[in-house]
């Protein structure tokens, strides 16, 4: 009863305090914003640049790096740890305090002063999950260049079009990464890629991780920790609020991916919010997000968010599983006090797959922990019960994107907190205007799927814009529907507002919570002189969520074996994008479900690998294909409805 009357309280609370974010939003953020230590303090709060967009706290000037180091020793905090680096993989654990941590991120900042690189640059980081990595990302930040950072499984043409598309005076890099028990070079991806690339960066930093001497250094190769130890420490720059601090990219329908850029005033805001509000993080407090600083997680909550906040961050090097075991969550979580932990429901999977009963945990004393948040893609009830029950503390599935930066849909911390409902991703984060709407642009009602969106103007922390492609950042996400961003995925609300994310409606796919397109997997699949034409689908997978599988067409004149074919497109696709893209199976067909448009039915293909029920499109071309694609299927033995 009296969690009953909490939770009506609360309720109304978020309403009030939600409308109070949506319809006074400026007055909202401008007293959030006045809780970050600015050169200059805005007086411009939310100022229409176009007729879509907008710039957040526009004469603003502070400085990212200062907020997330100097700041907190200033309020001394300089000898509370700012950084836990835990890596079951080579068996090593580190820690920084914040004075260390200013110490090594502004001599290395002096480095990269001292080799040409100033306000404005752009620099990729494409390291491992060390250290060094958000070093390199915090000195970038506190010179003014602008970091992108690319996740170390992509592959050396992945690697080249960001290069193509940054244009990085300097590439950071580390000697090898390490897969569980494998150890990967960076170095000879770094070089194959620059080799690719049309646009040269003047030169690579590496860092020697295991003091291997593999590299010749010189002009174009510079050593890593010699550069931090031979430069002096240097201040913090000061940029204006809408400067870039960093550009990531993240796949969309085709093979070029979106340069998402991120502003330093209205990110510093939000994410400083988000600690306290949605995450219910104090300063001092140990938050652990198990994800990788190459994806959007790892920037604002491995890095950014956890440090604004003056809390400790965790950085991991391993996985859920196999690193060593399924309980390595749990260790971490007793041996560094994690208060609040971040995931995707896939390492939930994979940890219930090795662990199916839970008894790994009873061996850990996971009391310091208070929730666990979930994102990345749809979690589906069972794992999201299953973990529950595991650990008998509030699991929160929330929902953002790159784009976002920070959550749009989740359950909030404090007085409005609110409990979670299994399969829903929650209700509209404070600032966030969640609409759905119908292919025509019509609002729809409790419990009827359709387009998720934001009506506009975007809350602080969201992209600005497109890395050198304004026009491109309208014409993807604000133009199909006036006053509106369009996120790209379906989804719906109940009767009680909370909101369900379906999946994605175009062809972006998500396996194991890494974001990955099948339109760029299948400009790949065609290059393949074999091939006449192909679909690239994201069927469900019992452990990653989704994964990609191919249908693919021969040209007449050849005849090739479909496992040989198979094997040859498996390893076009490791070499283009990465064995991330777990892209494993081929299907060979004599033609493509289409429609009499000639449009490919990939939704279909998908239904019929899922084993869901459908109905067939009215308006396909050839209705006995259906059969031929099941048929095919079957024979290969994939999909839900034909593993078996
Ligand atoms: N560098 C090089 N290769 C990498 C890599 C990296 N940073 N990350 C992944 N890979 C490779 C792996 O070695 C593997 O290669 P293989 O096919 O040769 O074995 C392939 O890419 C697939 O990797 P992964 O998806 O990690 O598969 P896995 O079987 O090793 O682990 C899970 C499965 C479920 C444990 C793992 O995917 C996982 O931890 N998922 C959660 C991810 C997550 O937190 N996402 C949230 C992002 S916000
Ligand atoms: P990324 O940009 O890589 O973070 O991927 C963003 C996409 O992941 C979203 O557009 C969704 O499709 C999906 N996603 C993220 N979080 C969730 C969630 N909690 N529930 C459902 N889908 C999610």
């Amino acid at each position: 009863m009296e969690s009953e009357i909490r939770e009506v309280k609360a309720k109304s609370a978020y309403r009030l305090q939600h409308n109070q974010s949506i319809q006074e939003k400026e007055a909202f953020w401008k007293k959030q914003s006045d809780l970050l230590s600015w050169f200059k303090k805005p007086t411009e709060i939310l100022t229409k640049t176009g007729d879509f967009t907008y710039d957040w706290f526009k004469d603003g000037e502070l400085n990212t790096c200062y907020l997330v180091l100097d700041f907190h020793i200033e309020q001394g905090r300089g000898e509370q740890l700012a950084l836990i680096y835990d890596s079951p993989v080579t068996n090593t654990i580190k820690k920084y305090t914040y004075n260390e941590l200013k110490r090594q991120v502004a001599k290395f900042a002096g480095g990269l002063i001292s080799k040409g690189i100033s306000k404005g640059d752009t620099v990729i980081i494409y390291m491992p999950m060390i250290p060094e990595a958000a070093i390199a990302m915090l000195a970038c930040a506190r010179i003014g260049a602008i970091h992108s950072v690319v996740f170390g499984g992509f592959a050396p043409h992945e690697l080249a079009i960001r290069i193509d598309d940054a244009l990085p005076r300097a590439i950071i890099t580390a000697s090898y990464g390490i897969e569980v028990d494998k150890k990967i070079a960076y170095k000879p991806l770094v070089d194959e890629a620059i080799e690719e690339a049309t646009f040269k960066p003047k030169f690579t930093i590496l860092f020697d991780r295991f003091n291997d001497h593999q590299e010749i250094y010189d002009d174009q190769t510079l050593d890593f920790q010699t550069l931090l130890e031979q430069s002096a420490e240097v201040g913090c720059e000061t940029m204006k609020s809408t400067d870039p601090l960093y550009v990531l990219y993240t796949s969309g329908t085709t093979g070029k991916p979106k340069g998402i850029v991120r502003d330093h005033g209205g990110h510093a805001t939000a994410l400083r919010f988000s600690m306290e509000n949605v995450y219910g993080l104090k300063a001092g407090e140990v938050f652990w997000a198990a994800s990788d600083v190459g994806w959007v997680v790892g920037h604002s909550y491995i890095v950014y968010g956890p440090l604004i906040n003056g809390s400790t961050t965790v950085l991991f090097e391993g996985k859920p599983v196999k690193t060593p075991d399924a309980s390595v969550f749990w260790r971490i979580i007793e041996e560094h006090k994690v208060n609040v932990m971040f995931t995707a429901p896939t390492a939930i999977r994979a940890i219930k797959k090795e662990d199916n009963l839970g008894e790994m945990i009873t061996n850990f004393d996971i009391s310091s922990l208070k929730k666990l948040f979930l994102a990345g893609e749809r979690c589906d009830t069972s794992t999201f019960e299953w973990i529950s029950d595991l650990i008998e503390k509030p699991v929160v599935d929330h929902w953002w994107q790159t784009e976002s930066g920070w959550p749009m849909l989740g359950t909030m911390s404090g007085e409005i907190e609110l409990t979670s409902k299994p399969g829903s991703a929650g209700l509209p984060i404070l600032g966030f205007d969640v609409q759905i709407l119908s292919e025509d642009g019509k609002h729809l009602p409790a419990n009827h799927e359709g387009l998720v969106a934001l009506k506009l103007p975007l809350p602080p922390g969201c992209l600005s814009t497109l890395w050198k492609n304004g026009q491109g950042y309208i014409d993807s996400y604000l133009s199909q529907h006036e006053g509106y961003y369009i996120a790209g995925d379906s989804g719906y609300f109940d009767q009680d507002g909370y909101f369900y994310i379906m999946g994605r409606v175009d062809d972006v796919i998500n396996v194991s919570g890494h974001r990955l397109s099948t339109g760029e997997m299948e400009e790949i699949v065609a290059s393949h002189p074999a091939i006449a034409e192909c679909a690239v689908v994201g069927i469900h997978d019992e452990l990653r969520g989704q994964i990609p599988v191919g249908l693919v067409v021969l040209k007449d004149r050849f005849e090739l074996e479909e496992d040989n074919l198979e094997k040859d497109l498996i390893a076009l696709i490791r070499h283009q994008i990465g064995a991330v893209a777990v892209f494993k199976h081929v299907v060979l067909v004599k033609r493509l479900p289409k429609t009499r448009s000639g449009k490919i039915l990939r939704k279909t293909i998908r239904n019929i690998a899922d084993g869901a029920n459908f109905q067939i499109p009215s308006t396909i071309d050839d209705p006995l294909i259906i059969d031929e694609i099941k048929d095919a299927f079957l024979h290969r033995k994939i999909g839900d409805a034909f593993m078996k």
